[in-house]
């Protein structure tokens, strides 16, 4: 007699501990970048007045740290914006930024540039590049084997019409390179962090090979 295996879909009733007010996840965020030393290696304080979502083609809208691996990271990922209330003002335009801030207690010097688009705009809740300009476009991660987990961090900030970035950053196509983050947006004249996100990328080394004799 041949018995068929059963799969049994069994409903989950998924009891959430999380709450889903936005000020409840604003302050969660908070705290994930300062337990992972994001501020203030990165960013001196953090205060943002909405909610970042990144979401990989295939896996999802991310959790804040949420640990990936580089082929889930390939692609372009699309960026929900979330206002944590009604009188936050997301009209206008802004600047996206992807860095690698390298490990915990890495320093400033090592931060590299993985995407910087000028002039995104939010449009229904979404990061849009329609009428943007990609200094940067974005290059998906490749730390370093062995080097530990890299902190990938995704940062909005305002850009008044003041804006005016420094030469050097002023044309499109600029490939990933070192950069200060910090530098470049005080240079541009770049206002508040609206929102800001992390994942993390880690390469294990392979263990070495046994040469037999
Ligand atoms: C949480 O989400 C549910 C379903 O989307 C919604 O009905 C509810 O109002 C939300 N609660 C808060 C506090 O935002
Ligand atoms: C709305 O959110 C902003 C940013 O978090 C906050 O500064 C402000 O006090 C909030 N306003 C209200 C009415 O809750
Ligand atoms: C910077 O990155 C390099 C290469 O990954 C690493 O060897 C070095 O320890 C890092 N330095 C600091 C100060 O974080
Ligand atoms: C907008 O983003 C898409 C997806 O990453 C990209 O293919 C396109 O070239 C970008 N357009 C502009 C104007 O930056
Ligand atoms: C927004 O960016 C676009 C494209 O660079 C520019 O034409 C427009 O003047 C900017 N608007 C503001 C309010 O800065």
């Amino acid at each position: 007699m041949i018995v068929l295996p059963l799969i049994l879909a069994l409903p989950i009733l998924f009891v959430s501990a999380q709450s889903n007010d936005t000020a409840v996840q604003i302050e969660a965020i908070e705290a994930h970048f300062t337990q992972a030393a994001l501020v203030p290696e990165l960013l001196a304080t953090f205060d943002p007045s909405s909610i970042l979502t990144v979401n990989f083609d295939g896996v999802g809208d991310l959790s804040p740290g949420q640990s990936l691996t580089q082929d889930q990271v390939a692609p372009t990922p699309t960026i929900k914006i979330t206002a944590a209330n009604s009188s936050v003002d997301l009209t206008g335009n802004f600047t996206l930024a992807m860095v690698d801030a390298d490990v915990v207690g890495a320093d400033e010097s090592n931060i590299t540039r993985h995407w910087l688009e000028n002039s995104v705009i939010i449009s229904n809740g979404q990061v849009s590049n329609s009428s943007a300009t990609a200094i940067t476009s974005y290059a998906g991660p490749a730390p370093a084997s062995g080097s530990g987990p890299h902190r990938y961090v995704v940062i909005l900030y305002q850009q008044p019409a003041s804006f005016s970035p420094p030469s050097d950053f002023s044309q499109p196509n600029l490939g990933v390179s070192k950069f200060d983050l910090n530098g470049y947006v005080k240079d541009s004249q770049l206002g508040a962090v609206v929102a800001a996100n992390y994942f993390t990328v880690e390469l294990v080394a392979r263990a070495p090979q046994v040469m037999l004799p």
